[in-house]
C-alpha cells in the first residue's frame, strides 16, 4: 500500500487566500506497514494511527522515498498512508472523501492552516485544480509535460512558519491575485498543448517578491533562467537556509541535468500527464 507526494506546479501560497492551484502526483512515495503492539511517539504518526481507530493496539514502520520538509507533501503522503494501511489492517477500508478529511486533520496539526492542497493532491491523484473549500477537478493536458525537480536545500522552516511568514507581510494581496491569474493561465495553456515556461516564471518571480525564497535558491534559478529555464520553487519555500525543491522547464532538459550534475546538485526527472 502506497501513497505519493506531489508537485505544486503553479499557485503555491496563493492557494491558502482562495486563489487556484495546480498540483500533481508524483511517482515518489511512501510505503506503511502495521506493526503490532508498537508505541507511537511521534505526535502526527500517533494522530494518523488513532483517527484510523488503532489508538495503542498497533504501531507503524513508515518507508518513504519522499525528501522530507523540501515541498513534495511529505507530511500528507505519510498521514494517508498511515491511515489507509491501519483501516485496511482492521478490515474496513476507507473511502476517498474521509481519508481527505482525516488527512487534514493531520495536516492541521503539522501545518496550523493548511489549503488543503496536498491533502487533495494524496488523496484524489492525478493532476487536478484545487481552489480552498471547493471540490477539485482534473485536469486532461493536451501534452506530457517534462521537468525537473532540483534540490535548492533543505528550508530551516517548517511549511507552518512560511505561511505564517506570508500572512504577516503586508501588500501581499496584488502579488496574491497575480499568483492567482497565472494559475489560471498556465490551466489553460496546460489544456491547449501551449508552453507554459514564461508564466512558470513569472509565478517564480512573484514567489520570491512574496519572500519565500531564500538567496541560495535565488542565485541557481537566475543561472538557470539565463540557460533559457523557467524556474520556481513548489511548496512552501525557505529562506534561511534552502528553499526546497523548484520546477524547472527547458527544452533541453539533459543540458541543464548535465550542469546540476558538475555542481552536485540532485535533480528528479519527473513527467507530468502520466501517473
Ligand atoms: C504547501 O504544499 C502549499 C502551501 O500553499 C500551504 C498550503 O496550501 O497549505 C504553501
Amino acid at each position: 500500500m502506497k501513497t505519493f507526494g506531489k508537485v505544486i506546479l503553479a499557485g503555491e501560497h496563493a492557494v491558502v487566500y482562495g486563489e487556484m492551484a495546480l498540483v500533481a502526483q508524483i511517482s515518489l512515495g511512501v510505503k506503511v506497514e502495521v506493526v503490532v503492539g508498537k508505541k507511537e511517539t511521534d505526535l502526527l504518526i500517533r494522530k494518523a494511527v488513532e483517527l484510523a481507530g488503532g489508538k495503542d493496539k498497533v504501531g507503524v514502520k513508515i518507508t518513504s522515498e519522499i525528501p522530507i520538509g523540501s515541498g513534495l507533501g511529505s507530511s500528507a503522503a505519510v498521514a494517508a498512508a498511515i491511515i489507509k494501511q491501519v483501516r485496511n489492517y482492521f478490515r474496513k477500508p476507507i473511502g476517498e472523501d474521509e481519508l481527505f478529511e482525516y488527512t487534514m486533520e493531520c495536516e492541521r496539526i503539522a501545518h496550523g492552516n493548511p489549503s488543503g492542497i496536498d491533502s487533495a493532491s494524496v488523496v484524489y491523484g492525478g493532476l487536478i485544480t484545487f481552489v480552498k473549500g471547493k471540490p477539485i477537478e482534473k485536469l486532461k493536458i493536451k501534452n506530457k509535460l517534462k521537468l525537473l525537480l532540483v534540490n535548492s536545500g533543505k528550508p530551516g522552516e517548517t511549511t507552518r512558519e512560511m505561511v505564517e511568514l506570508v500572512a504577516q507581510q503586508r501588500g501581499k494581496e496584488k502579488n496574491i491575485r497575480e499568483i492567482g491569474k497565472i494559475a489560471r493561465e498556465i490551466r489553460d495553456k496546460l489544456a491547449k498543448g501551449e508552453e507554459i515556461g514564461q508564466l512558470i516564471n513569472k509565478n517564480g518571480y512573484l514567489l520570491e517578491k512574496l519572500g519565500v525564497v531564500g538567496k541560495k535558491a535565488i542565485t541557481l534559478a537566475n543561472k538557470l533562467r539565463e540557460m533559457g529555464a523557467a524556474v520556481k520553487i513548489t511548496g512552501a519555500g525557505g529562506v534561511k537556509t534552502g528553499s526546497g525543491m523548484m520546477m524547472v522547464i527547458h527544452p533541453n532538459l539533459e543540458k541543464i541535468g548535465s550542469v546540476l550534475r558538475d555542481e552536485k546538485i540532485d535533480y528528479w526527472p519527473i513527467t507530468i500527464g502520466a501517473t
